[in-house]
């Protein structure tokens, strides 16, 4: 049996076993027959070569969709999301991780707006046994089946909540957390969610959804180098460019870091907002952590706006995990922990 954490998120796909995380975009397309497999040159940051066949269809997944697929896949909408791409995105990452045939128990989020109107389609769609076909590098195929024996939805934030409370073993690590109000913002691709976990518990009117995700920043961006260059860039090509601060289209290098920093301050600004208000009445939160892939972007531009005391994101950690670490803590508490763990607690 392997506890495995799910994050299907509207920019990246996260997934893990505790050991190993696989993330990619969430786009996938038709597969082509590639005539030419030879790399040119090996290259160090070469991402994982995303290729399956699910009900006699063959998607290429991730960068590779983005890089070799001429029809892709990729949606803002969250009802057509659910029923026409967590299927593909989540079979992708179980296919690599798990054994053929070993019962896979699945720890999976949904924004908390969506929670109730799609959490039993979800499930529906995840569980069960799901045959298909990997095909490597090199184009041979294996035949495999994916078994998920249980699925468990979360709402979203609930994830960095559990990251922060459980350690590895699915054990409460810090007692802190136990006796606090934390406020929790995770700024996504398309979403973001806001929540309080007070005591433990979870506060459903300090908790809801809006589409302030960091693609509202990259919408506009898109648009002024639409006006500069006649390309329309696609939202999910833009991350390394604006990354960078500027982007070559036909040759010639466009500048972004004006437009980026005021995009950027801007949407900082109304999450902000929205969080002060949100809140107005839970003046006694006691920290507010700032989480998903959008918060690490968004966190230096929002401090200034967001009342009370912000949890500095620890250097080095890669906040668009935060999640799907916290799912799979809570998996393996749910499905692993022994009774003595539970006595010493
Ligand atoms: N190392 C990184 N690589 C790529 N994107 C990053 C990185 N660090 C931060 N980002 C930002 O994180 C964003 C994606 O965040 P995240 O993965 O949390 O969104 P998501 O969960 O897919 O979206 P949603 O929660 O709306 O469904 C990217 O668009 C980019 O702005
Ligand atoms: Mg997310």
């Amino acid at each position: 049996m392997e506890v495995i954490g799910l994050d299907i998120g509207f920019g990246y796909t996260k997934a893990t076993n505790g050991q190993r995380f696989i993330v990619f975009k969430s786009v996938y397309g038709e597969a082509s027959e590639l005539q030419f497999r030879e790399q040119l040159l090996s290259d160090p940051d070469e991402e994982e070569y995303l290729h399956l066949e699910i009900d006699d269809h063959n998607y290429f997944v991730g960068e590779l969709a983005e890089r070799q697929s001429v029809e892709r896949y990729f949606t803002l909408d969250q009802s057509q999301f659910v029923a026409e791409f967590t299927k593909v995105l989540a079979l992708t990452p179980l296919s690599q991780m798990v054994e053929r045939q070993e019962p896979v128990k699945l720890v999976a989020g949904l924004p908390i707006s969506h929670y109730r109107r799609h959490r039993s389609e979800l499930i529906n769609i995840l569980k069960g046994q799901h045959p298909l076909v990997i095909i490597n590098k090199n184009g041979e195929r294996e035949d495999s089946v994916v078994r998920v024996s249980d699925v468990k939805v979360v709402p979203q934030p609930f994830g960095t909540v559990m990251n922060l409370m459980l350690s590895d073993l699915g054990e409460v690590r810090d007692r802190r957390f136990l006796g606090e109000k934390i406020g929790v913002i995770d700024v996504g691709f398309r979403t973001t969610d806001y929540t309080i976990a007070d005591r433990t518990r979870y506060s459903e009117r300090g908790s809801k959804t809006t589409d302030t995700g960091i693609s509202r920043a990259y919408a506009t961006i898109a648009a002024k180098l639409q006006e500069s260059s006649g390309i329309n860039v696609e939202l999910y090509r833009l991350y390394n460019a604006v990354d960078r601060g500027s982007i070559k289209i036909h040759g010639k290098r466009y500048d972004l870091k004006l437009v980026k920093e005021h995009a950027f301050s801007q949407l900082a600004s109304q999450i902000a907002t929205d969080a002060n208000r949100l809140w107005a009445n839970d003046w006694d939160i006691d920290r507010v952590m700032i989480t998903g892939g959008g918060g690490a972007v968004l966190a230096p531009f929002m401090s200034s706006h967001l009342k009370g005391e912000i949890m500095p994101v620890e250097p080095g950690t890669d906040t668009r995990l935060n999640n799907v670490r916290g799912y799979w803590k809570y998996g393996k508490r749910l499905w692993t922990r022994g009774a003595t763990a539970t006595q010493t607690e």
